[in-house]
C-alpha cells in the first residue's frame, strides 16, 4: 500500500518546484532565443494553471478529510503525464533551451 501512495504523490511533490524552475528559468530563456511569446511556452503555462488547479481540489478534499480525490487526482494525473511527455519530447530538445 505504501508504495502505491508513494508511485501515486511522486510527480505530484516534484509537480511545482519544477513548474517554478520552467516559468522563471526556462521559459523566459526559450522566450528570449526565439522571441516567440505565444508559442510553447504559452501552452505550458496555461497546462501549469490547470495543474495547479488540480492540486487546488486535491489539496481542499485533503483537507476536509475528503477521500473522495480519486477523480481530481485521475484529471492531475492525466494532465500531468501529458504535459510533461510535451515538454520532453517538444520543448526541451529544441536547441534555445540546450545549455
Ligand atoms: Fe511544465
Amino acid at each position: 500500500m505504501k508504495d502505491e501512495g508513494s508511485a501515486k504523490s511522486e510527480p505530484v511533490a516534484r509537480a511545482p518546484a519544477r513548474r517554478r524552475w520552467e516559468e522563471e528559468i526556462l521559459f523566459p530563456l526559450f522566450e528570449k532565443k526565439t522571441g516567440m511569446q505565444f508559442g510553447p511556452t504559452y501552452v505550458m503555462r496555461n497546462e501549469h494553471k490547470e495543474i495547479a488547479a488540480h492540486l487546488e481540489s486535491i489539496h481542499k478534499k485533503v483537507q476536509k478529510a475528503d477521500p473522495s480525490s480519486d477523480r481530481e487526482e485521475q484529471k492531475l494525473l492525466e494532465v500531468l503525464g501529458a504535459h510533461n511527455q510535451k515538454e520532453e519530447a517538444i520543448l526541451y530538445p529544441q536547441p534555445a533551451v540546450r545549455l
